[in-house]
């Protein structure tokens, strides 16, 4: 039958960690369980390169036949409704359907109409549980735990739904969560934080880019303005704690909230967070098969 995954809400701590150990067990095991002759459609209404090329690897890797979408060349230009589109993968027979769309709880329409397991991959400024899950790996590789680490995002927060899905589980895993940036994209309830009081305070610092196609009106600030104000820069990372890391969901605008030299420096984990994407994709699309 299968399960959907549309926000880390849903599951438990226990949950969260055995997905973690799964993908844990994926990155270190060359030989795994495969899901020869399983079909996932991967329905992207939004622009992606991580999650949707990350899952189509993670897919391939479990032998498992994958199917792209391009919504250009699809029956959403004859006006082919959102719900009508999904309903017809449905009706395919496939595995799996990996959706991201703009909408936020896109997902809400589809829960118990559709029969394929749904793996969120993205919805509006809502959540982003496989970015949030491969974060949590990212974290605990470095520091073996979660309970009592500080983390602090930093960038553009109310339309971040990197920030809405990490927010909520990195605070029920033990962790004292800020969130820092400019007036206009703060949401005063996530607990803000000035940059500086943050850098020296924090273990992880997650940067983030401003989401100009989520606002109303582009944010109006020149880009060494916003960096020398909310963005990593070599005077400000020299605050950080020792053994602090610097993170990422990208994509990322180099030299705006942060500096060139600094996205592939010694304390930075970003591309790390890529690669552990793939694990954490192979082991989302194990949940979503496998219901226990
Ligand atoms: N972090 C992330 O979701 O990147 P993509 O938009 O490239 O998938």
């Amino acid at each position: 039958m299968g399960r959907n995954l549309f926000n880390l809400k849903e599951l438990s701590i226990t949950e969260i960690e055995a997905i973690l150990d799964q993908a844990t067990v994926f990155l270190n095991a060359k030989n795994h369980k495969k899901f020869a002759g399983k079909i996932a459609c991967n329905l992207f209404f939004e622009p992606s390169t991580r999650t949707q090329y990350g899952f189509q690897v993670a897919e391939m890797n479990l032998d498992i036949k994958a199917i792209g979408f391009n919504p250009e060349a699809s029956s959403l230009k004859k006006e082919e409704s959102f719900y009508d589109t999904i309903k017809t993968f449905d009706a395919f027979g496939a595995d799996l359907l990996v959706i991201r769309h703009p909408s936020n709880g896109y997902y809400e329409q589809l829960a118990g109409k559709i029969e394929t397991p749904i793996i969120n991959a993205g919805d509006g400024t809502g959540d982003h549980p496989t970015q949030s899950l491969l974060d949590l790996l990212t974290i605990r590789q470095e520091f073996g735990s979660f309970n009592g680490l500080s983390v602090v995002m930093v960038g553009d927060i109310a339309h971040s739904r990197v920030v809405h899905t990490n927010f909520e589980a990195m605070k029920r895993l033990g962790m004292q969560v800020y969130t820092s940036g400019p007036e206009e994209c703060r949401q005063n309830e996530l607990n803000f934080i000035p940059l500086t009081q943050a850098l020296s305070r924090c273990d992880v610092v997650i940067m983030l880019r401003i989401q100009h196609e989520r606002h109303g009106k582009r944010l109006c600030m020149a880009t060494d303005e916003y960096n020398s104000k909310y963005g990593l820069n070599h005077e400000n990372v020299s605050l950080m704690k020792p053994n602090a890391i610097i993170m990422h969901p990208a994509p990322i605008n180099r030299n705006v909230e942060i500096i060139d030299e600094l996205v592939e420096c010694g304390r930075s984990r970003i591309f790390k967070q890529v690669k552990n994407g793939v694990f954490i994709r192979m082991a989302a699309v194990k949940y979503a098969l496998e219901a226990d």
